[in-house]
């Protein structure tokens, strides 16, 4: 008697290898979405999300193959994705969740808020309610904004669109705006998250020229995408230079997270955090709160950068043979020069 096995994945990938290689289109859709399926009820939403925005950009191109009527709606239609393609950086998707990041409870149970309120649009929509969709992430640099990002991407399994703020802020007159236009159009079409790093970069168009109508101009711009953003879609926008924003656009924010650098708490936390299985110890136990001490002044990515390096060159300072055994041992020594090297290579004297 045969057995019978469930359709797993590997199925539907030698299935879609195999339609592919055939140059069977049909059939091929037929078992990417069978897969798309098949992805969202094991849980694997990232990969679903993945595909689905493979298959969406495809038929996209594929459309304004057949149909190139030059002028046509169609044709413009073309050259603007090709145009929002080279602004944007990267589209992703996101495994990290809040055990991933460290910080003040405040932030924190802000975030997780945030969470639940995108994950109960329907409920707050009922009641009329707005869902907080406009975020602004600022602080020093290295403290947790890129990774605040991830992590409400991973937790709301969304798919994130990284803005290159680079490209889009421009010297021409008026494509600034243009640009941010596309921008929000695309996001406003694929229900995402928009992250755009260095929104600072947009207070820079006051250094072009004597222009000061350029810069009311792309604010003027902003203020009205905000408006218009669907509900179910996210803005992410992350600082470290929160003085070079303008005031009015610094209001239109529904959330406004400031982040600081760790303090002794947080970093021995983020010490558990970094040395993920725990299997460790310091050689000098007694010398660990004095480092933690003098690391006042650095970031949580300074930080977890010195104690990586400090595990390896402690890991290296043993005897051959010896290495591989359970428990590592940092040493105490080499951590504290490291830290005393990060400060002074970025000037930081206390
Ligand atoms: N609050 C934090 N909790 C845990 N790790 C952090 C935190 N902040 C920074 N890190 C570590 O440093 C890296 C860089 O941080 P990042 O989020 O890019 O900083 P920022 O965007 O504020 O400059 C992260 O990928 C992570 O490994
Ligand atoms: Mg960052």
């Amino acid at each position: 008697m045969q057995k019978i096995k469930a359709v797993s994945q590997s199925d539907y990938i030698k299935d879609i290898a195999r339609f592919g290689l055939e140059n069977d289109q049909e059939k091929l859709l037929m078992a990417l979405n069978e897969l798309i399926a098949h992805s969202k009820t094991t849980k694997k939403t990232n990969l679903a999300l993945q595909l689905q925005s493979i298959l969406k950009d495809s038929i996209r191109q594929q459309q304004s193959k057949t149909l190139m009527k030059v002028g046509s709606p169609v044709h413009f239609q073309r050259i603007e994705d090709k145009e929002t393609d080279d602004l944007i950086l990267e589209k992703i998707t996101s495994e990290y969740s809040f055990e991933n990041i460290i910080g003040e409870d405040g932030i924190k149970s802000e975030l997780e808020y945030l969470v639940k309120e995108h994950a109960s649009t329907d409920l707050l929509h009922y009641y009329n309610l707005p869902v907080a969709n406009k975020i602004l992430l600022h602080g020093p640099s290295g403290c947790g904004k890129t990774l605040a990002s991830y992590v409400v991407a991973g937790e709301l399994q969304k798919m994130m669109i990284v803005v290159n703020l680079g490209a889009i802020v421009s010297s021409k007159l008026g494509e600034t705006s243009k640009n941010l236009a596309k921008l929000f159009r695309r996001a406003a079409a694929e229900d995402c998250i928009i992250f755009i790093d260095e929104f600072d970069s947009l207070g820079k168009v006051r250094d072009y020229g004597q222009d000061h109508g350029e810069m009311k101009r792309v604010v003027n711009t902003i203020l009205q995408l905000f408006d218009y953003l669907p509900q179910t879609s996210m803005l992410i926008a992350a600082t470290n230079q929160i003085d070079m924003l303008d005031p009015a656009l610094l209001r239109r924010f529904d959330l406004n997270l400031k982040f600081e650098l760790p303090n002794e708490t947080q970093i021995n936390d983020l010490i558990k955090l970094t040395l993920k299985n725990g299997k460790y110890k310091f050689d000098e136990p007694k010398q660990v709160d004095e480092i933690i001490a003098a690391c006042k002044g650095l970031s949580y990515y300074s930080i977890q950068k010195t104690i990586v390096s400090a595990i390896k060159r402690s890991l290296f300072d043993k005897k051959p043979g010896k290495m591989r055994s359970l428990t590592l041992t940092i040493k105490t020594a080499i951590w504290s020069e490291l830290i005393s090297a990060e400060k002074k290579s970025l000037q930081i004297t206390s």
